[in-house]
């Protein structure tokens, strides 16, 4: 057989899109580092392996491709990916195309490409989305590259990604690093998302002394309405899982260190760097940190007690309400800043696209991503989803119970990092005439360094020089 594709690495992720794609009939042939492995793969794949073709060496997967040759590369991101690429560029030829589908930085995504360029060799940085089982069944696929190169592939790729009513999430969003670009911020929604769930399980937890079981139920009626989500899903499964070890909830006997990868880390240096502030993905990504210093926490509840003030009375619904209206926030600060890296980088990302293809497939999927879909193809107010029609509801609706959640958490003494960061940008975003008047009068008095006057043209200085 000749493979149309290759695929390089066999980990968890990259034996399940080898036989997502030979599911589709499509031939590829397969490479991994430990060649045991690749034998244990398609003894496993049972009817599929015909459609495998095992390759022992680099040089007998570029041979088993048909030119021009197109080969994932789905090994650990970092160093093992750019050894690999050193490694298969020599055996290449002019016009193969080599498809990054890991979690990369997409500055390097960005670098690679253009020195792959000069050689005459296509880069693709696919970010991929849904965990195992995505990768198996169907991902939201997120391309990165010169569009001469996604043709080609385009049609393997559509078939073995997630489709949402018959429309496949994935697609070409940009040149170069423009798909790792947007995975990136997927991930860094991702954490605020997680983060907001798990404010709201631990003020009812904590709060309200409710049990996992009750609050699982909760999330259960949650994803029945508008907050429905893969996310609030498998919080309800989480959340009224047993430890069969000691019959206590499973969530228990998890240690509350969360670990993190670096995405949600690279959205927000990424936010900065634009001149962006994306407050509440860098909530969550705090939290993961503090939640990580377990020892200082235990050392903080001997010195300062634990929580102490009035329990929260809120009732779900308002909870449920307020962490649509943060959820909505946050996937706000998340476009606003896909729009600035697509004008400063030249990536012209269509936004309405991206919130298509994270409809399915992808961790972040739910009924909210096809009301913002409906939303940006509508054009929204100033590029902000906040001030979209489609929206003005459940914000209307939902301050107020945002509000409660916080000041409540704050009464209780819970924190509540995400909730605040989403209510306190709402907040600023709502000031006709904020407070940076002082910050600009500061700045001159100290510095010179002068402030547009109200109503008038050119730098002005304060009576403090005259
Ligand atoms: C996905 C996930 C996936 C993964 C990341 C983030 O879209 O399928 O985002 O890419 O879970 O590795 O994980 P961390 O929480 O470890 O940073």
């Amino acid at each position: 057989t000749t493979a149309r594709i290759g695929l390089a690495g066999l980990g968890t992720m990259g034996s399940a899109l080898a036989l997502n794609i030979a599911e589709k009939g499509f031939p590829v042939a397969v490479w991994n580092r430990n060649t045991a492995h690749i034998t244990e793969v398609i003894e496993e794949a049972g009817p599929l392996r015909d459609a495998l073709v095992p390759s022992e060496t680099l040089e007998e997967l570029v041979a088993a491709i048909a030119p021009p040759r197109a080969i994932i590369i789905m090994v650990k991101a970092g160093a093992p990916v750019f050894e690999t690429i050193e490694k298969l560029v020599p055996l290449l030829d002019e016009g193969d195309t080599l498809i990054d589908a890991g979690n990369a930085d997409f500055n390097d995504t960005r670098a690679t490409e253009k020195r792959l360029r000069e050689k005459g060799i296509h880069f693709i940085g696919m970010g991929v989305s849904g965990g195992e089982d995505g990768a198996r069944h169907g991902p939201s696929i997120m391309v990165g590259g010169d569009a001469s190169a996604y043709e080609p592939i385009r049609d393997i790729i559509e078939a073995i990604a997630a489709t949402y009513e018959g429309d496949p999430c994935a697609a070409r969003l940009g040149p170069d690093g423009a798909g790792h670009f947007v995975k990136t911020v997927h991930n860094g929604i991702e954490y605020a998302d997680m983060e907001l769930i798990a404010e709201a399980y631990g003020l009812m937890r904590k709060g309200q002394g409710k049990s996992p079981a009750e609050i699982a139920e909760v999330f259960g009626r949650w994803n029945g309405g508008r907050l429905q989500s893969y996310l609030c899903e498998i919080t309800e499964k989480v959340l009224s899982a047993t430890d069969p070890e000691t019959g206590k909830p499973a969530v228990d006997v998890i240690v509350d260190e969360a670990g993190q990868k670096g995405t949600g880390r690279w959205t927000l240096i990424e936010a900065l760097k634009l001149g962006q502030s994306a407050s509440t993905i860098e909530a969550a990504v705090a939290a993961r940190s503090w939640s990580a210093m377990s020892g200082l926490r235990g050392e903080g509840s001997k010195v300062f007690g634990e929580a102490d003030g009035p329990a929260p009375t809120l009732p779900e619904d308002d909870l449920g309400r307020a962490l649509l209206a943060a959820r909505i926030l946050a996937y706000g600060q998340g476009f606003l800043l896909l729009k600035a890296a697509s004008d400063e980088f030249g990536w012209d990302i269509d936004l309405a696209r991206v919130a298509e293809i994270w409809r399915a497939g992808c961790i972040i999927r739910s009924s909210l991503l096809d009301d913002i879909a409906a939303a940006i193809r509508d054009g929204l107010p100033e590029g902000a989803l906040h001030l979209a029609p489609a929206f003005r509801e459940p914000l209307v609706n939902g301050a107020p119970a945002l509000r409660q959640v916080v000041t409540q958490s704050v009464a209780a003494g819970l924190p509540a990092t995400g909730f605040a960061s989403a209510l306190s940008y709402f907040d600023s975003m709502r000031q006709a005439r904020g407070t940076a008047d002082l910050i600009q009068g500061l700045r001159d008095f100290f510095g010179r360094h002068g402030f547009e006057r109200v109503g008038a043209e050119g730098v002005h200085h304060g009576p403090w020089w005259d």
